[in-house]
């Protein structure tokens, strides 16, 4: 069985050090849920709060509709994956995987066809009576990963399973990780500070700083519209310029510099006029067919496949970053050309000031 996972005002404290100050987030049934934000934001010390390592000293935390503060980590039925596979170098593959069903003194029969059925699910029934010295890292993390979810837990957590494995093989197990979770359907909470890893195999993403919850959303919801500007460019590459907001006749109008785009609806935006900052992906930008945009010269244009990258130095010194799908058959860009850009205004986010809010957002985004 799985279940619906509910922190409501968790606090964590290390002595006087306030790690987590007031946490709320639900996790759905059968989710999976990645906690996501740079080194030391509390990722790891809520997911072990939810396993019952840490205490809390705040809040609550339920399993569907039972507090679980106070209860030991056996009796809360979790599997857990870390980044040291952590599986026994003395058994060999399938032990490993029967450890936790014998340990539960299951009838032998059963157990026999656990294993069987989770190896293969795994894809590792032709390892089965290797030692784990003589597995690869993704095959020694399908063991863990095997290990884990064989004993049919509620809840599965993993904290960076991923981080010990090379590029290529990390892509190929994220994609593994992904399949075999939506088999089992287990709620799973996932730690990883890789963003393009969230993106991919999440269904809802939960952005981290200092403790504090940031944007809960779809990946592609928090890659459009995030929530304030930390979001905007921790998640992908976003260019931040300043730029001012006025409500005229037609609707509001964003101005960068000498540039202004008629935004349609702002719904953030209360009219008047305000100073904001506005973010913007390389591949939002394109090349106009007026003399009205940001103005600048490519300091670099480089072909990288799919797209070509370029840097522009606009006039007041700052720098864009902007991309050139190759399928669009566009002209060449070099180093040294004079370039006017303009933003597509469906695709601006724009923020307060401080950047701490966004207006584009729609109204009531989950946060
Ligand atoms: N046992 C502890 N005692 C005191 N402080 C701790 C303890 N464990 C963690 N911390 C502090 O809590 C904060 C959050 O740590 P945590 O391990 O949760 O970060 P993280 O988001 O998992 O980072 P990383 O991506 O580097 O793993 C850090 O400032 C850390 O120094
Ligand atoms: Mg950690």
């Amino acid at each position: 069985m799985s279940v619906r996972i509910i922190c409501d005002r968790v606090v964590k404290k290390y002595g006087e050090a306030v790690i987590i100050p007031d946490l709320s987030l639900e996790i759905k049934e059968g989710e999976f849920f990645t906690l996501l934000g740079p080194s030391g934001c509390g990722k790891t010390t809520l997911l072990r709060m939810i396993a019952g390592f840490n205490s809390i000293e705040g809040g609550t935390i339920k399993f569907n509709d039972s507090v679980i503060n106070d209860l030991a980590p056996g009796k809360r039925n979790i599997g857990m994956v870390f980044q040291n596979y952590a599986i026994f170098p003395h058994m060999n593959v399938w032990k490993n995987v029967a450890f936790g069903l014998t340990n539960r003194n299951l009838p032998k029969d059963d157990i026999a066809k656990r294993v069987d059925k989770m190896l293969a699910t795994v894809r590792i029934e032709q390892f089965k009576d290797r030692m784990p010295e003589r597995l690869s890292g993704g095959q020694q993390q399908r063991v863990a990963l095997a290990r884990a979810i064989v004993i049919e837990p509620d809840v599965l957590l993993m904290d960076e399973p991923l981080s010990n494995l090379d590029a290529k093989l990390r892509v190929e197990m994220r994609n593994a990780i992904k399949e075999i979770q939506k088999t089992v359907n287990i709620t799973t909470v996932y730690v990883t500070h890789d963003q393009e890893e969230a993106m991919a195999v999440s269904d809802r993403i939960a952005i981290m700083k200092d403790g504090v919850i940031q944007h809960i959303g779809t990946p592609k919801e928090i890659y459009k519209r995030p929530a304030n500007m930390f979001v905007a460019t921790f998640i992908g590459h976003s260019t931040i310029l300043d730029g001012a907001l006025k409500q005229t006749g037609s609707g509001p109008e964003l101005s960068i510099g000498d540039y202004r785009v008629a935004m349609g609806t702002v719904p953030g935006f209360d009219g008047g006029e305000t100073k904001v900052k506005v973010s913007v992906r390389p591949e939002e930008f394109y090349i106009g067919d007026d003399d009205a945009g940001l103005k600048g010269v490519i300091t670099s244009s480089v072909l990288l496949g799919f797209y070509t990258e370029n840097f522009i130095k606009l006039e007041n010194g700052s720098f864009i970053k902007f991309i050139v799908d190759e399928k669009t058959g566009h002209r060449e860009f070099n180093a040294g050309d004079r370039v006017t850009l303009k933003v597509y205004p469906e695709k601006i986010n724009i923020f307060d000031e401080t950047g701490a809010k966004s207006l584009s957002a729609p109204a009531g985004i989950s946060k």
